[in-house]
């Protein structure tokens, strides 16, 4: 894809996922204004939004995704609560989804006047409290029981983001590796962004730690790995191949009978916007980095058709992107392209993939099931719920568990970075902390 082709791709995939924002906060909206009649207001507001985006869209010959609204709002709801009182910050994070439309679209829209104007109608509302909640006390987060469905063969370990060179992230690292090394893994998949501003030295202190690993590991690359901003420059595909020993295009590894399809599913091209601060509410100064959606690229589409071969044999696919539809924030925007999960599903459907990992989203959660084989992603060591994720593999499946890092005296000093709203949208059910497979 050129260029020019890929930004009116982003385009449209900026407004889709705008008009299925606007969409799902107007039905939260009226969920809340059962409780507190002042949200009736925003219903109307959100709904003459979406309106604005959907006209947009038919100028550009696409369709709202009507079919990802459900899973978008319940997302949203799991995260800001049934009723606006119920989630301190709630209405304000809620808020933050509308300013994060407005900050993007509307240059690129018809209409994009009017949409700011609704914005900040609604915005103006907006009452911000005297003092801020203090973030809930500690409370550990226990590992969930699952039974292996019959003898474990091995284990492997899943790191997810590292983001070296931000804050806790050594320590954090440091923490989860000697976790894994006592685990009995097997193998470890790290599933990308080892850095946080892809340079150099984020790369370097990202190398030195994972060779504290008793066992073999993969990683790959993630959307923070792509873009230095030391040197404002795509140098992410040469630093991973002279620290890792390998292009970015993916590869299978097999161990004891089961592959491990590693795929690189970032997009090797700077993001057309700055950072978006959710606190502030406004860009960051300074480039944005790479583009923050997924793709696979034809070499990681020769993997794909590998591990769909007949008589192939059980399989793992990691990528660092979760497949749409994806309900999380930004819909789709933030997600594998739509023709790379397409095939990807078609891979699943061969019946050999008994599970597909990402990481991405810092969060717990279970993107979705196809016909019973999970899309999972799996939360990090430096965010809440701070951990990694073990696998025990059987002949029958295998049982999948997160792990809350073991240093207590670390992990506990810091939950105080994590406020009620993170800990909604990051820890995940007990489902999606624990869980078994057996194929059908
Ligand atoms: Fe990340
Ligand atoms: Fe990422």
């Amino acid at each position: 894809m050129d260029s020019e082709q890929l930004a009116a791709d982003l385009v449209d995939d900026l407004a889709r996922s705008c008009w299925v924002i606007e969409t799902a906060r107007s039905s939260l909206y009226r969920g809340w204004a059962g409780t507190d009649p002042r949200y009736e207001q925003n219903v109307d507001i959100c709904h003459e939004r979406a309106h604005l985006i959907e006209a947009s869209l038919n100028e550009r010959s696409k369709r709202p995704d009507h079919e990802l609204v459900d899973g978008h709002l319940a997302w949203m709801t799991s995260v800001a609560g049934d009723d606006p009182e119920e989630v301190p910050l709630a209405p304000f994070f809620i808020d933050r989804l509308g300013l994060w439309v407005d900050s993007h679209l509307p240059r690129f829209i018809g209409g994009g006047g009017r949409l700011v104007e609704l914005g900040e109608k609604a915005r103006a509302e907006l009452r911000f409290p005297e003092s801020f909640p203090p973030p809930p006390p500690y409370e550990p987060v226990r590992p969930v029981e699952v039974e292996p469905p019959g003898e474990i063969t091995f284990r492997f370990g899943i790191l997810a983001d590292l983001h070296f060179g931000s804050a806790r992230a050594a320590d954090h690292a440091r923490a989860a590796i000697e976790d894994l090394n006592a685990s009995g893994a097997e193998l470890v998949v790290q599933l990308g962004d080892l850095t946080d501003k892809g340079d150099r030295d984020e790369y370097e202190a990202a190398t030195q730690a994972l060779a504290q690993l008793d066992c073999p590991f993969v990683t790959m690359m993630g959307n923070h790995d792509v873009f230095s901003f030391a040197e404002e420059q795509l140098l992410g595909k040469e630093l991973y191949a002279e620290k890792f020993g390998r292009a970015p295009d993916g590869v299978v590894l097999e161990h004891k009978g089961v592959k491990f399809c590693v795929l690189d599913s970032v997009e090797h091209a700077a993001s057309p916007f700055p950072g978006f601060d959710f606190t502030s509410g406004s860009f960051a100064d300074g480039p944005g980095g790479a583009i923050v959606r997924g793709a696979l690229s034809p070499p990681q589409h020769d993997l794909l058709a590998d591990v769909a071969a007949p008589g192939g044999g059980p399989a793992f696919v990691f990528l660092h992107h979760p497949p749409q539809p994806f309900p999380g924030f930004p819909p789709i925007l933030f997600g594998l392209r739509d023709i790379d999960s397409g095939r990807l599903h078609a891979t699943i459907d061969s019946g050999n993939v008994w599970g597909v990992f990402a990481g991405h989203t810092h969060r717990n959660f279970r993107t979705r099931d196809y016909d019973g084989v999970p899309a999972h992603e799996v939360g990090i060591p430096r965010d809440f719920p701070f951990g990694y994720a073990l696998v025990d593999v059987t002949d029958a499946g295998y049982a999948y568990r997160f792990m809350q890092l073991s240093d207590e005296e670390l992990v506990s000093s810091a939950y105080e970075t994590a406020g009620h709203l993170w800990r909604r949208y990051a820890l995940g059910d007990e489902t999606a902390r624990g869980f078994t497979f057996s194929p059908a």
